[in-house]
């Protein structure tokens, strides 16, 4: 079900993914509200400025710099502050900086917002980030959702549009488990124009064995650190995705996003944070969706979970 209330937003961190999510959603038309809140106010200054100049070209939209004051009635708060991937670091690697940034952060904002408010972590390690904001806040699980691997699924969907010479909407596919290195490609259930991708493959006498899904697969969970190591920062597919949810959420759409949420015994994980297909809607969560994996699939999906957990061991929380 789709509403036409126009929400309100507000982002907290206004560096390169916080700046380019408010140009992306600027543009998507649903919310007529962007507050834009950063430790540099003048950072996020320049950033308002620039994209309230655009103003015209654009659906109403107000934007404006912030204080975590301005959460109190936002639909959604953004997270993307915190410290960023540089050239060969993993998301992992960002872990200690950012958790440390995140218990100071979370309280001042959690203390302010509506009790309807939803969370949306974006800052890496993004399923560690957003158990930590779960953790910390107290709020219900259903409302702390992490933006997990819907850009992993949208790389994967590019890469298997480019296999199959295809338009990527056309391309059914998901990746799940940690948004990172032990991220899970769901080959068994690929699917285009409802044949599965072997099947497509084979109807079209196209090659494509294991050598070219373990080809395919590496472009996906490499593709991060690819793009950082030209250009120094990944920021406009991710404020793509972050931009998909949001609108999942202010338009109350019960979309099937691959976000990362709290595991609640769903194949067989508890008590971690990481992506699987979930119903998103204007209360966060509705769903978190469990459907069939080949064992191997299983198997990778529990090992990526006990990556995190592990982290998660060692920050003792
Ligand atoms: C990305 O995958 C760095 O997590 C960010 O683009």
């Amino acid at each position: 079900m789709t509403t036409s209330i126009k929400g309100k937003v507000a982002i907290v961190g206004a560096g390169n993914v916080g700046a380019t999510t408010a140009f992306a959603l600027m543009n998507s038309g649903t919310v007529s509200e962007i507050a834009l809140i950063d430790i540099d106010r003048e950072k996020a200054e320049g950033e308002a400025m620039d994209l309230s100049h655009g103003g015209a070209f654009v659906e109403p939209v107000d934007v404006y710099v912030g204080d975590y004051e301005d959460c109190w009635d936002a639909d959604v708060v953004v997270i993307t502050a915190g410290a960023s991937q540089k050239p060969g670091e993993s998301r992992m690697e960002l872990l200690e900086r950012n958790v440390a940034i995140f218990e100071d952060m979370v309280p001042q904002i959690t203390e302010r917002i509506d009790p309807e408010t939803v969370l949306l972590v974006v800052t890496n390690p993004v399923d560690i980030l957003s158990y930590v904001t779960w953790d910390v806040s107290n709020l219900p699980h259903e409302r702390i959702i992490g933006s997990g691997t819907v850009l992993d699924t949208a790389r994967f969907k590019q890469v298997l549009s480019q296999q199959c010479d295809v338009a990527a909407q056309n391309v059914h596919a998901y990746v799940i488990g940690e948004h990172g290195d032990s991220e899970v490609p769901v080959w068994s259930s690929a699917h285009l124009a409802g044949m599965s991708f072997d099947d497509y493959c084979a109807s079209c006498r196209m090659e494509c064995g294991s050598d070219i899904k373990d080809e395919l697969s590496e472009k996906v969970a490499g593709a991060a650190y690819e793009i950082i190591e030209k250009k120094g920062a990944t920021n406009y597919a991710v404020a793509l995705a972050t931009t998909e949810i949001i609108d999942a959420i202010v338009r109350d759409e019960d979309a099937i996003l691959t976000v990362s949420t709290l595991m609640q015994g769903q194949h067989g994980l508890d008590d971690v944070y990481l992506s699987l297909p979930t119903v998103v809607n204007r209360r966060g969560v509705r769903q978190v969706l469990e459907y069939d994996l080949t064992d191997q699939e299983h198997e990778q999906l529990h090992a990526s979970a006990e990556t995190l957990q592990e982290r998660l061991d060692e920050l003792d929380i």
